[in-house]
């Protein structure tokens, strides 16, 4: 590998060598010019990691040579050295985006710290540029992020799939990106043009689950004003997402394989038959062959939604993913032209949490750390404990609690308490997508208190806390 070069910039012979002489001793390639005018001709040559230079010189100044590396597209570092008197000016060459300025005269050691900083400073700019290069590489296939084997292996899955008319199912751990794949299922098949029309059957009641899917006469019962168009009618030509289907109650999962046999059905209180051309893709986050074994799920429907499966891999297990996951939602959650960087020991931390909320924990973490980051870098100490500590400890299962040690000086034994239960309430809220109803059942309480507890600890999703 070259030695990292520098180009070292004053107008003063002694000053000029004896900078550019530590600076070789220290194992980097150094060129040095006169004066801004000569820097700025050599920089239309060559490009440096660093440029060292002083800020008052004949012809061109110190700034103009600012000036011209902000207009390259290079990630040069610049340092300012700066005499007695110009501390205005160097105040200024920070505002125009100097990387840090030394007084003359300069020490050596002060000099090696500055620069081993601005080169730190450099690889990191780059490292985040070749990351979102790449990410816009692996944002190919249908806006989903991924590079690692196991998700490539998914994408091959849904392009070989996606022609034929086949039922998908498609499983994996709440987070891992299903209602994406079942997407990607329909834009890449023979009906992309025909309607998409999901279902959460889980989220909506049972009772109104059935004129949902099927729609109603008109005076099939109380509430029934006039006929309504259900919503497997509604997918004819295209394709039905039956999400969360191993919550649909055992009364609609024969009227469902129904469906699947013949595709035909009657609208609630209707008695003539309508006939639909579908196409049906199934997802869920229950182990359904558990979910037969105990009787809670028809085993005929299992294995007419199984034709296809799908699985896709929880994120833990393409940890590859993470890094060009976190540049896609700085990007997304970036404000204004300056997107927010994680600096490398965060993102280390990053990559070895277990997430076990998957890419839904970490997108809702990524929305919370840009807003709190302030535009500029994320570190490992804006990061919570629990993905901060990560790296030797599994965080999921087990029921492993860390207790905080005890102060010296004591402390109020509610304050640690409130903490903690502000800690766990925010992470199953963000496991959920914070759907209340959800974060209350992994919390085992009922929803009303859970919504007292966010009201007393003042828990507001992030991005409301923004607006
Ligand atoms: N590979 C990915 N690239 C970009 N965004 C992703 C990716 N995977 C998931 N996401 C995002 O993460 C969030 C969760 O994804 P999605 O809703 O598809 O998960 P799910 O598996 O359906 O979860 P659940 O079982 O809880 O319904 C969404 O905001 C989605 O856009
Ligand atoms: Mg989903």
């Amino acid at each position: 590998m070259p030695s990292e070069s520098i180009l070292v910039v004053d107008d003063t012979p002694e000053i000029r060598e004896n900078m550019a002489e530590i600076l070789s001793s220290d194992g980097f390639s150094v060129d040095v010019a006169r004066d801004g005018e000569e820097a700025i001709e050599i920089l239309a040559q060559r490009h440096y990691d660093v440029v060292l230079t002083d800020l008052s010189m004949p012809r061109r100044s110190g700034l103009d040579v600012l000036r011209v590396l902000n207009e390259q597209e290079e990630d040069t570092v610049c340092v300012v050295v700066t005499g007695f008197g110009t501390i205005q000016a160097a105040v200024e060459a920070m505002r125009l985006g100097a990387f840090d300025f030394l007084t003359k005269p300069v020490k050596s050691d002060e000099l090696s710290v500055v620069i081993e900083k601005a080169l730190e400073t450099r690889s990191l700019r780059r490292e985040n540029k070749t990351l979102r290069q790449e990410l816009r590489k692996a944002l190919g296939f249908d806006r989903i992020v991924g590079k690692s084997p196991a998700i490539q292996e998914v994408f091959h899955l849904v392009e070989k799939v996606a022609s034929a008319d086949s039922t998908v199912l498609i499983t994996g751990e709440s987070g891992t990106g299903k209602e994406l794949i079942a997407h990607a299922v329909h834009d890449h098949g023979k009906r992309k043009d025909r309607p998409f029309v999901p279902v959460n059957c889980a989220a909506i009641p049972a009772e109104l689950l059935e004129s949902e899917l099927f729609g109603h006469e008109k005076g099939a019962f109380t509430h029934a004003i006039r006929t309504r168009i259900g919503r497997f009618e509604l997918a004819d030509k295209g394709t039905i997402f039956l999400d969360e289907i191993g919550d649909m109650p055992p009364v609609l999962q024969v009227k469902l394989l129904r469906v699947l046999q013949e595709r035909a059905f009657e609208r609630v209180g209707g008695s003539k038959t309508i006939h639909i051309d579908i196409r049906v893709i199934a997802a869920t986050n229950v182990d359904l062959e558990e979910a037969v074994r105990q009787g809670r799920f028809r085993e005929d429907l299992f294995y007419r939604l199984n034709v296809i499966p799908i699985r896709v891999p929880p994120l833990r297990e393409r940890k590859a993913d993470i890094p060009l996951l976190i540049e896609h939602f700085l990007a997304k959650f970036s404000r204004g032209g300056r997107t927010v960087t994680v600096d490398d020991a965060a993102r280390r931390s990053l990559v070895a949490y277990d997430w076990p909320g998957n890419v839904r924990e970490l997108e809702n973490m990524m929305e919370r750390l840009v807003i709190l980051s302030n535009g500029s870098v994320v570190t490992r100490e804006d990061l919570p404990e629990r993905i901060r500590g990560a790296g030797g400890r599994s965080s999921s299962g087990g029921g492993v609690i860390e207790i905080p040690s005890l102060p010296e000086e004591g402390i109020p034994l509610h304050e640690v308490v409130n903490e903690f239960e502000k800690a766990i309430i925010i992470q199953a809220l963000d496991r959920t997508n914070w759907i209340k109803n959800r974060a209350a059942k992994l919390l085992q309480m009922n929803r009303t208190t859970l919504i007292e507890k966010m009201k007393k600890q003042q828990i507001i999703k992030a991005q409301e806390t923004a607006a």
